[in-house]
C-alpha cells in the first residue's frame, strides 16, 4: 500500500535454495530464506530499500555497532493458512516496540507504516518459504545497527536496517527448567531493559551459562536492586496461574521487555473472563504458592518460545517441580488458541493478523 511513495527495489535470486530445505524437520534459526531487505540511513534520511539475495554484509572494521553496541532487533512470525494465505501476527506491535528501541538507543525512528510495509514485502517475496507444518512458522528478524566508521562515543550518523527471514521449528522442544537468579542482573532501573537491544542478550550469556551448567535451560531474572521481584526470562516473559488467577509481572518498570505474546495472553485471558493480575510479583510468594500446591501453571511467553510450559523452578538450593504438563489446561488452551488464530483456523476476534 505504500509502494507508490516507498520505492522498493527488488533483485530476485537466480539460485533459490528452497528445494534443498526439509520443511518437515526445521531447526530454529539455522535456515535462511532466499532474500533479505537492506536499507541505509545516511545524509539524515532513509535511502531506497533493496530486497536482494540473502548474503553476507561487507563491514568496515570500525563499524561503531560492533564496538559500542548501538544495535537493536525485533522478532516476529508469519504463518500460512490452509488456503495458502500468509498472515503476519501483530506486526504493528513490533513496529511500535522497534520505534521505542530506536528512541532509547538514539537511532533514527522508522514509522510504523514503513516498518510493517517493509516486513510485508520481504515476506511476500519469500512467501514460498513460509512453512505449513503445525507449530512451524516463518520467523522474521528486522534489525538495525550503527555503521559510522569512527572511533569515538557518539550516536552514529549512519545506520543499516535489514530484515531476513527463517523458516523455523520449535525453539524449545521440551518443557523448560528455569532458575531464579539472585546475583546477576539483566536490567537495572533507568537502563535499557525495555529496549530490544543486542547488549541485553550479551550481558545475559555468562549468568545463563552458569545456570545451564546447573541443569537449567533458562534463568528467571529478578529486579536489580533487591532480587526480590520476578521480572522475565531470557527469551520470554513469564506467567503464573495461582489459585485460578493469571499472575504476571507488570511492565511499568523499564527493566522488562514488553512482550507481544505476553500481551496477547493477558488479552485472551481477560476476554475469557479469567482474572488477571499484572503487578509486582515477589519470588517469595511464588515459592510459597508452589509449596502450598497453589501454582497450577507456569509458562514462558515469547515469539520464538511461543507458550513454553515451565517444568521445574530452581531457587537457591532447591528445585521445585510444577504440576505435570498434561494438567496445564489454561496454557494449553491459550497456546492452541494463539496457534489457531495465527494460522487462520479460527476467527481473528482481536484483529491481530495482517494479510501479506
Ligand atoms: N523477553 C525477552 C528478553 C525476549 O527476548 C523476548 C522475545 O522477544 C520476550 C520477552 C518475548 O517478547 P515477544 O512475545 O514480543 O516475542
Ligand atoms: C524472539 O522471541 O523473537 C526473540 O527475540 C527471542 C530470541 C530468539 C532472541
Amino acid at each position: 500500500m505504500l509502494d507508490q511513495t516507498l520505492d522498493i527495489k527488488i533483485e530476485r535470486t537466480e539460485n533459490s535454495r528452497l528445494s534443498s530445505v526439509d520443511f518437515d524437520n526445521l531447526p530454529f534459526g539455522k535456515v535462511f530464506s532466499d532474500h533479505m531487505l537492506e536499507m541505509d540511513f545516511k545524509d539524515g534520511k532513509w535511502q531506497t530499500p533493496v530486497i536482494k539475495p540473502f548474503g553476507e554484509l561487507n563491514l568496515h572494521p570500525a563499524t561503531s555497532a560492533i564496538h559500542y553496541g548501538q544495535s537493536i532487533f525485533e522478532g516476529m512470525k508469519a504463518n500460512k493458512t490452509e488456503s495458502g494465505e500468509i498472515l503476519m501476527f501483530r506486526p504493528d506491535m513490533n513496529a511500535k516496540r522497534f520505534a521505542e528501541s530506536c528512541e532509547r538507543m538514539c537511532m533514527p525512528v522508522l514509522s510504523e507504516e514503513m516498518f510493517v510495509e517493509l516486513v510485508r514485502k520481504v515476506v511476500e517475496v519469500d512467501k514460498d518459504w513460509v512453512p505449513s507444518k503445525d507449530g512451524y512458522a516463518l520467523y522474521i528478524r528486522p534489525f538495525m545497527f550503527a555503521t559510522d566508521d569512527f572511533i569515538g562515543i557518539k550516536p552514529s550518523d549512519t545506520y543499516k536496517f535489514l530484515i531476513f527471514t527463517c523458516p523455523v521449528g520449535t525453539y524449545y522442544a521440551d518443557p523448560v527448567n528455569v532458575k531464579i537468579e539472585e546475583h546477576y542482573t539483566r536490567a537495572s532501573y533507568g537502563g535499557v531493559g525495555r529496549a530490544k537491544t543486542a547488549g541485553n542478550y550479551a550481558a545475559s550469556l555468562f549468568p545463563a551459562r552458569k545456570g545451564q551448567q546447573e541443569g537449567f535451560h533458562q534463568l528467571v531474572w529478578t529486579d536489580g536492586v533487591e532480587h526480590k521481584y520476578i521480572e522475565e526470562s531470557g527469551t520470554m516473559n513469564i506467567v503464573f496461574v495461582i489459585d485460578g488467577v493469571v499472575v504476571t509481572p507488570s511492565e511499568d518498570s523499564d527493566t522488562i521487555l514488553r512482550g507481544i505474546t505476553k500481551r496477547s495472553v493477558v488479552e485472551i485471558a481477560q476476554h475469557w473472563g479469567i482474572p488477571v493480575e499484572e503487578r509486582k510479583v515477589t519470588v517469595e510468594e511464588i515459592i510459597t504458592a508452589i509449596k502450598e500446591g497453589r501454582v497450577q501453571d507456569a509458562f514462558g511467553a515469547g515469539t520464538a518460545a511461543t507458550i513454553a510450559p515451565i517444568a521445574k523452578i530452581g531457587f537457591r538450593d532447591e528445585v521445585f517441580e510444577l504440576p505435570a504438563v498434561e494438567t496445564r489446561e489454561l496454557s494449553e488452551k491459550i497456546k492452541n488458541y494463539l496457534s489457531d488464530v495465527k494460522c487462520g483456523k479460527i476467527a481473528d476476534e482481536f484483529n491481530w493478523c495482517v494479510k501479506v
